[in-house]
C-alpha cells in the first residue's frame, strides 16, 4: 500500500490553487485540490475579478450610452436599463470560466475533492469526514472581507463585496466604506448605473500602495465623474432601518461626529487571509501578526512538505500573483527552480480610465536613491485624443546613474494591457533608453510609454 494518497494535495482552488494543482499534475506528481465552494476558481472566478470585470464592462457601456460619450461620435441611442439581463450575463461569465477549470482538472487527471479542509497532521488532512495523506500540502486558501466592528454585513443594505456584484436594483445613494480598489471598482459600477456614491476614505488620500501622482490623479478623474470623497474619516458605525442605513463618521484624527443617509452600504476595507478551521496547529503552523502564513523564497513553510502561496501568503492580494506562485511552487516540489519576481508585479484598477502599475512608486524609488522620471500626457497621445480619452499619463521612474527603469505607472483606458508591456522591460532589465529606442506601433496608447521613456532624458516628441 502507498504511503501516501497523494504526491500533492492543494487547499483551495483559486487562482493559486487550481494553477498549482494543475501544474503539479503537468509534471506527473498525482495531485488532487480540495475545494468547499460548489464550483472552482475561487474568490477571483467566483465573486471576484471576473464577475467585477462583467459588471464594469457592461456599465461602461451603459455610461457612454447614457452620459453622451457615444453621441459625441455621431451615435444616437437612448440608454435604457435591463438590470437582470446584466446580471445574466455576468452570471454566464462565471458560469463558463469555472466550469473550464473542472474540465482543466479533468483533462490534467487533477482530483477535486469536495469539502473543507482541515489538517491533522504534518502530511495528513480532513475532508469531508475522510483522513488522506500526502507528500506535499499546499495551503492556498486565499482570503475574505476584513469585518468592520459597528458595522453588520447583511447583504441586503449592508454588502460587502459580493453583495455589491449582485445589487438587484440601483441604489440611490450608496456609501463605500473604503477608498482602495473594491471601493472604486464597485463604487464605478453602480455610479454609472444611476447612484450617488460617496466614498469614505480613512487616509487623507485613496487608492493606497499606488504612486503619489497616481493617487491625486485618480481623485480628481473620479471627482470629475461624480464620485464623492470623504477622506481623512472614519465610520464608526451602521444603523439600519427597514431599507436605509445611517452612517456615523468622525474625522480620522477624533473630533465632531456626523451622520450620513445611505440606501446601501459597500463594506470595502480590506481583506485578510483564510486560515480559520485550518486546525494549522495540528501541523506544527501558525500564523504571523498579519494572518498570513509565513514562507521562504521558494514559498515553503517553516513545515517541510507543506507550502503556502496566494492571499494565505504574505505579498500584494493579486490573482496574477497567486498564479505565478502556483505555478513555481509546483516546480518546486516537482524539484525545479519556481521562481516569482515579487519586485515586478503590476496592479491595475479596471475603471474607465484604467490605473496601472509595476515596480517601485515615485516615493519609495527616492527612499532608495536618486531616480530621473519622465512624463507623458494621454492628452498628447494621437490615439488617446482621438477616442476621446484625454485623462491620465505615462510616468517613467529611472535609476540615475544607471537607467534602469525600476517603476512604470499608467492612467489611460488600456493601462492595464500597456503595463504588461513596462513588466516585461523590467523583467529583462531595459533601462528607459531600451524603452524610447523600441519602434512602437502608431497611432496606439502605447506610443505614450515610449514617450514617457524619452521625456526620462528631456526629448519627447508630442510635448
Ligand atoms: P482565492 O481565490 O480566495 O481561493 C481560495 C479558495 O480556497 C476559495 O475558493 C475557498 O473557498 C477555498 N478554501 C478556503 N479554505 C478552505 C478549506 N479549508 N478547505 C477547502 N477549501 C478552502 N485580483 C486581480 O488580480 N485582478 C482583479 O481584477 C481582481 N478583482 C477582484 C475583485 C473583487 C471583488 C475581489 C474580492 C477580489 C479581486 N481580486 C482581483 C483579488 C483576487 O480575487 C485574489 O487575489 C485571488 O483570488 C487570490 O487567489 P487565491 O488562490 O490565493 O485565493
Ligand atoms: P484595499 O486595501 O485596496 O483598500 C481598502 C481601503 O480602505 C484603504 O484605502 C484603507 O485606507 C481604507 N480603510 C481601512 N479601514 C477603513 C475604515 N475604517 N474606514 C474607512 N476606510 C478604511 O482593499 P479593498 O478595496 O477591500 O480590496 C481588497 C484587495 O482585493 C485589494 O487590496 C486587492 O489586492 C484585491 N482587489 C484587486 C482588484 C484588482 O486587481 N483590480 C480589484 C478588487 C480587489
Amino acid at each position: 500500500m502507498a504511503e501516501y494518497d497523494y504526491d500533492v494535495l492543494v487547499i483551495g482552488a483559486g487562482p493559486g490553487g487550481y494553477v498549482a494543482a494543475i501544474r503539479a499534475a503537468q509534471l506527473g506528481l498525482k495531485t488532487a485540490c480540495v475545494e468547499s465552494r460548489e464550483t472552482l476558481g475561487g474568490t477571483c472566478l467566483n465573486v471576484g475579478c471576473i464577475p467585477s470585470k462583467a459588471m464594469l464592462h457592461a456599465s461602461e457601456f451603459f455610461d457612454a450610452a447614457a452620459n453622451g460619450t457615444m453621441a459625441k461620435m455621431g451615435i444616437k441611442v437612448t440608454a435604457e436599463l435591463d438590470l437582470d439581463t446584466m446580471h445574466g450575463q455576468r452570471r454566464d461569465a462565471v458560469k463558463q470560466l469555472t466550469g473550464g477549470i473542472e474540465y482543466l482538472f479533468k483533462k490534467n487527471k487533477v482530483e477535486w475533492l469536495k469539502g473543507r479542509a482541515s489538517f491533522t497532521g504534518k502530511d495528513s488532512v480532513e475532508v469531508a469526514g475522510k483522513t488522506v495523506r500526502a507528500k506535499n500540502i499546499v495551503i492556498a486558501t486565499g482570503s475574505s472581507v476584513t469585518p468592520l466592528p459597528g458595522v453588520t454585513v447583511d447583504q441586503k443594505v449592508v454588502v460587502d463585496s459580493t453583495g455589491a456584484l449582485e445589487l438587484a436594483k440601483v441604489p440611490q445613494h450608496l456609501v463605500v466604506i473604503g477608498g482602495g480598489v473594491i471601493g472604486l471598482e464597485l463604487g464605478s459600477v453602480w455610479r454609472r448605473l444611476g447612484a450617488k456614491v460617496t466614498v469614505v476614505e480613512y487616509l487623507d488620500q485613496i487608492l493606497p500602495g499606488f504612486d503619489g501622482d497616481v493617487r491625486k490623479e485618480a481623485q480628481k478623474i473620479f471627482k470629475k465623474q461624480g464620485m464623492e470623497f470623504k477622506l481623512s474619516t472614519k465610520v464608526t458605525g451602521v444603523t439600519v432601518a427597514g431599507d436605509s442605513a445611517t452612517l456615523t463618521l468622525e474625522p480620522a484624527a477624533g473630533g465632531a461626529g456626523e451622520t450620513i443617509e445611505a440606501d446601501a452600504v459597500l463594506l470595502a476595507i480590506g481583506r485578510k487571509p483564510n486560515t480559520d478551521g485550518l486546525n494549522l496547529e495540528a501541523a506544527g503552523l501558525s500564523v504571523n501578526a498579519r494572518g498570513q502564513v509565513d514562507i521562504d523564497h521558494d514559498f515553503a513553510t517553516s513545515v517541510p512538505g507543506i507550502w503556502a502561496i496566494g492571499d494565505v501568503a504574505p505579498g500584494l492580494m493579486l490573482a496574477h500573483k497567486a498564479e505565478d506562485e502556483g505555478i513555481a511552487v509546483a516546480e518546486n516540489i516537482a524539484g525545479l527552480t519556481g521562481i516569482v519576481n515579487h519586485d515586478v508585479i503590476p496592479s491595475v484598477v479596471y475603471t474607465m480610465p484604467e490605473f496601472a502599475g509595476v515596480g517601485l512608486t515615485e516615493e519609495a524609488a527616492k527612499a532608495k536613491g536618486e531616480v530621473k522620471v519622465g512624463k507623458f500626457p494621454m492628452m498628447a497621445n494621437s490615439r488617446a485624443k482621438t477616442n476621446h480619452e484625454p485623462d491620465g499619463f505615462v510616468k517613467i521612474i529611472a535609476d540615475a546613474k544607471t537607467d534602469r527603469v525600476v517603476g512604470v505607472w499608467a492612467i489611460a483606458s488600456v493601462a492595464g494591457t500597456m503595463i504588461a508591456q513596462a513588466a516585461q522591460a523590467m523583467e529583462f532589465g531595459a533601462t528607459s533608453e531600451d524603452i524610447a529606442y523600441t519602434c512602437h506601433a502608431h497611432p496606439t496608447h502605447s506610443e505614450a510609454l515610449k514617450e514617457a521613456a524619452m521625456a526620462v532624458t528631456g526629448k519627447p516628441i508630442h510635448i
